[in-house]
This record gives structure tokens, sequence and C-alpha cells, in this order.
């Protein structure tokens, strides 16, 4: 598969990582990461209230890959299954060569080294297989453990987005 089409869904792997798509039944873990204060904390939306939320949100977001408008992933560990937390690239510029990155996990997983292993075939995926020139972060500019895995992977600081969100930005080659 090349380009900005997602069917047939592109599965993907890494060492430790099955990403995957999110499944009617991961409703309850995608309630716990959109409903979680410290998940919450720097990403300005509005939390989850229920389950039936959660739900909504599966379907819109499924629909939004059968489009082909965006691509999300169920961060599972492969040995469990398990969603812990989810990766998305959405915000396509009209010409498919930019798009924005998104990410999250449930903190108990955080600091093991799961994100920088996820974005980074997300990273791939985006330059190899969609054609992407560009990937663009915004993230809160008190948000250290996005920006420093952003640094990590070598994006650059772009430009202010407003007084609290920062754009990072990683070009393809550059
Ligand atoms: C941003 C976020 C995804 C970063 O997660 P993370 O787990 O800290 O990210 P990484 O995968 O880069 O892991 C980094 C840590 O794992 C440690 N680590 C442990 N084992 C590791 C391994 N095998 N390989 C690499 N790093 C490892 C690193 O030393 C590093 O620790 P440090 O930050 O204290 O230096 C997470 O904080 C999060 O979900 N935040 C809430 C949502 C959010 O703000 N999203 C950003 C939207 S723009």
């Amino acid at each position: 598969m090349t380009g900005k089409n997602f069917t047939p869904f592109p599965v993907l792997r890494t060492g430790r990582l099955t990403l995957k798509q999110l499944r009617n039944t991961d409703d309850k873990e995608i309630f716990a990461l959109r409903s979680n204060d410290t998940v919450n904390k720097y990403l300005g939306r509005k939390p989850s209230r229920s389950i039936d939320d959660a739900k909504n949100f599966i379907r819109t977001i499924n629909e939004n890959i059968q489009r082909n408008d965006s691509i999300y992933w169920a961060i599972t560990l492969t040995d469990t299954d398990k969603l812990i937390g989810t990766i998305c690239l959405f915000n396509f510029s009209d010409d498919h060569s930019k798009a924005e990155i998104g990410y999250e996990l449930l903190p108990q997983f955080q600091g093991k080294g799961i994100m920088q292993e996820a974005t980074s075939k997300v990273i791939l995926f985006g330059f190899q297989h969609v054609g992407l020139h560009s990937i663009e972060a915004y993230t809160h500019s008190e948000n250290q453990r996005s920006t420093r895995l952003l640094e990590k992977l070598n994006f650059k600081r772009d430009s202010a987005a407003d007084e609290n969100f920062t754009i990072y930005k990683l070009t393809h080659n550059g």
C-alpha cells in the first residue's frame, strides 16, 4: 500500500508493540485514556465522561480511516494484546505532503521507551508509505515529556502556534 490509502488497515509491528485498528471492545481503555487527568493535562481537550463517549469516539475514528481522512492506531503490547495508548496521523494537507502526529500513553506505561518505539515506526510509515515530506507536532510548551520525545526523534522547533502551543517539525531526509 502506498499513498494516502488506509485500506486494508496498516498493522505495524515493532520489538514490543503491535499497532492495530481500534476495536469496539477497546471502549474501556479508550475511556481510561481520554478521562485521565494526567494524560489530558496538556492536550486541551474535553475529558471523556462515559463509556458511551468512548464508543462514539471509536466509531468516528474508524469512519475517518475508512474515508482516508486520517489514520489512528491502538498501541498494544504484543504479548498481552491490551490497548495501552494511541497514535495517529491527521490533519493532512490537501496535497498529502504534510500531516500532524498525535500520541498518548496510559501513565503506567510511560517512561519505558514505548512511545519512542511507536512514533519511530509511524514516522517511517508516513514518509515511506504515505509519501509525506514533513510531519508536525503541536505540543504544549510545558509538556516536557512530549518535547523530549520530539527532540529525540529529531523534530525541530518550528514556530509558536499560540501562547501555549509550539509547533515542532520533522522533514523527510532533512
Ligand atoms: C508524551 C508521552 C507519550 C511520552 O511518553 P514516554 O513514555 O515518556 O516517552 P518515551 O517512549 O520517549 O520514553 C522516555 C523514557 O523512557 C525511558 N526508557 C526506559 N526504557 C527504555 C527503552 N527500552 N528505550 C528507550 N527509552 C527507555 C527513557 O530513559 C525515558 O526516560 P526519561 O524521559 O526519564 O529520560 C507521554 O508522556 C504521554 O502520554 N503524555 C500524555 C499525552 C500527551 O501529552 N501527548 C502529547 C501530545 S502532543
